[in-house]
């Protein structure tokens, strides 16, 4: 399937693909549905490199959003006025070029309104380039963490607590989407803050699909080398390398309790030892300390119901043994009705095995941070109030 792809996107080898405006593609998440035998109009453009050159000022330092693993994303604006954001992959090795494809591939299937879709795309000799809409309010991280590292042009105001739940349930609706609904089922497999976009209107687009693996049907988890971001990784991930969905649910679940504090997901104490959001947060949750959790930045303006709801659903998400975790489309409905949850509670599970693990993680090419021995916290379940 890679390969063929590959071959679409650059049938002359070295050579400019041919300016394409559109394609028509299947869309195969919508089998099953009522348009089951209904051809979609997809617009993927495939564009020349003067074009994404012209746009971008020659990928101009001052046209830059960001750097990642893979490659620096610019901004620019097509010829017809377009604003787009061009993510160029660093060096075309092997393993570069297969993200490329499985990138191209799987963004081509996914069409949802909380995830980035591609626009289009270049590959030309050294040259892989994709093309998204612009999200004029950048990632979540630019949000959250607003003074270290981001750029003065990237600054934003404190995101209100509405707001805030809403990105929590939109994204999780595009994961839900990816875990649930695509065909095949997609674990994303780096759920963070930066891979969180919001467009004009503060609609969250999940993106960055590079790390994705297509699961067959019916295989439960697929064993890999470890990738994705220190802090969000779940320990059967880190340590074994073993990916399923609750993976994705794991770092989801970091992801909200960044969202309710603004605390990074892993922070560096004095002494230098590092220690996990989750860590920090599971005392206090014990300790029903609800406002202590929250964002000194809302200045106390938050609903303390949902609140709570949103970091019970975090702690769920974020346990360390997987089977007790929520799926996506859980997650879903304890968001979608986190306000209005007042008769269930989390309680802690009484379960050794669960509890106080030690991983010591193996550093490894793709993971970004140090291998420090990480403690995790303890195992939750929902409870109905008596
Ligand atoms: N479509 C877009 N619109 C606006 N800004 C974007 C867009 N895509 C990426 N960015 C910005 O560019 C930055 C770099 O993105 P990139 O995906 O390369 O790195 P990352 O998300 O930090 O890490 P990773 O490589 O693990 O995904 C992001 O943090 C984001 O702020
Ligand atoms: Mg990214």
């Amino acid at each position: 399937m890679i390969n063929r792809c590959l071959c679409c996107v650059a049938p002359g080898g070295d050579s400019e693909p041919e300016a394409a405006p559109s394609r028509r593609r299947r869309d195969p998440s919508r089998r099953g549905s009522k348009n089951k035998n209904r051809s979609v109009e997809f617009p993927w453009e495939m564009y020349t490199l003067k074009e994404l050159l012209q746009a971008t000022n020659n990928f101009n330092e001052s046209n830059k959003l960001g750097e990642g693993g893979f490659g620096t994303v610019y901004w620019g604006r097509t010829s017809k006025g377009v604003e787009i954001a061009v993510k160029r992959l660093k060096a075309m090795t092997a393993k570069a070029e297969m993200e490329f494809a499985i990138e191209v591939e799987i963004l081509g299937r996914v069409r949802h309104k909380n995830l980035l879709s591609l626009r289009g795309f270049y590959a030309g000799g050294d040259e892989r380039l994709i093309v998204y809409d612009y999200m004029p309010n950048h990632s979540l991280l630019t949000h959250l963490h607003p003074h270290r590292g981001t750029p003065a042009s990237q600054q934003h105001p404190p995101l209100d607590w509405p707001r805030r739940l809403a990105i929590a349930l939109g994204a999780a609706q595009g994961l839900a989407y990816l875990h649930h609904e695509a065909s095949p089922h997609i674990i994303h497999r780096d759920i963070k803050a930066s891979n969180v976009l919001l467009d004009a209107d503060l609609v969250p687009k999940v993106a960055d699909f590079g790390f994705a693996k297509l699961i067959p049907e019916g295989v439960s988890h697929l064993t890999t080398r470890v990738k994705g971001t220190l802090g969000y990784l779940a320990p059967e991930y880190a340590m074994w390398g073993k990916v399923s969905e609750s993976c994705d649910v794991y770092s989801f679940g970091v992801l909200l309790l960044e969202l309710v504090s603004a605390r990074r997901p892993l922070e560096k104490l004095p002494g230098g030892v590092k220690r996990e959001i989750v860590q920090w947060a599971g005392p206090l949750v014990e300790r029903r300390k609800w406002d202590r959790l929250a964002d000194p930045r809302l200045t106390g303006r938050f609903d303390a119901v949902q609140l709570r709801a949103v970091v019970e659903t975090a702690m769920l998400c974020s346990q360390s043994s997987a089977e007790g975790r929520p799926t996506m489309a859980e997650v879903v409905e304890m968001l979608r009705f986190g306000g209005e949850r007042r008769n269930r509670e989390i309680v802690p599970v009484a379960d050794a095995a669960s509890q106080d693990t030690t991983v010591t993680m193996d550093r490894e090419d793709d993971v970004t941070g140090s291998s420090e021995p990480l403690d995790r916290g303890r195992s939750w379940k929902l409870t109905t109030l008596r």
